[in-house]
């Protein structure tokens, strides 16, 4: 009998309760499931790798079909590096088929062996981004039933490191940006996920 591999890629800054839906649903389809965190230099993220891949790692420990790597370059070279069949990715709303739709027919034209399954996570998490955990976490409002305990512990680190450092530079007469520069905020702002 065939076993089939899928990795479900993704930035993961941080992960949330909607990316662990889809790790359930997606193990409950496939054999093998790897959760697969990009590397990407060209990103400033909020969380480094080994970050984001101890909360993956803490999340998805209950799932015996569940791994978690990390990769850079194309999806596409990864997925057959590691023999996988299918790419998993989430689609929360209509708002998100376009982006989703360009890059499955992409990384199709570049594999065409290789297929895109796309799948709901719950309703209760249609709303839900990684881009507006890190917002509404960093104004400080709760992001305890948005993110998985692990995610709202070392989110709370990192804005308690932020906000010491930004009280000693303010101590220092420095202008007080949160530790960020404008222009890497608002880029961050135009991240999707
Ligand atoms: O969680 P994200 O940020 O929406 O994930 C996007 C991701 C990592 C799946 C996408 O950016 C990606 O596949 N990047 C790797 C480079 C690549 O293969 N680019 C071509 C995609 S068509």
């Amino acid at each position: 009998m065939k076993r089939i591999k899928a990795i479900y890629p993704g930035s993961f800054d941080p992960p949330t309760n909607g990316h662990l839906d889809l790790i359930e649903r997606g193990s409950q389809i496939f054999d093998e499931l790897v959760v697969a965190i990009l590397r990407n230099p060209e990103k400033s993220p909020l969380f480094s790798l080994a970050d984001r891949r101890k909360m993956l790692e803490a999340m998805t420990a209950g799932f015996d079909n569940v791994s978690v790597d990390t990769f850079d370059g194309l999806t596409v070279d990864y997925a057959l590096k590691v023999e996988a069949r299918a790419i998993l990715r989430g689609i929360r709303a209509i708002s998100d088929y376009e982006y989703e739709l360009q890059m499955a027919l992409m990384n199709r034209k570049l594999q065409p062996g290789l297929e895109t399954v796309f799948m709901m996570p719950a309703e209760k998490y249609s709303y839900l981004s990684s881009r507006l955990v890190r917002e509404v976490a960093q104004l400080g409002g709760s992001v305890e039933c948005l993110v998985p305990e692990i995610v709202v512990q070392k989110l709370r680190e990192k804005i308690d490191v932020a906000h010491k450092f930004e009280k000693s530079g303010k101590l220092a007469g420095k202008p007080s940006s949160g530790g960020k520069s404008k222009s890497k905020r608002s880029k961050n702002n135009r991240d999707k996920r």
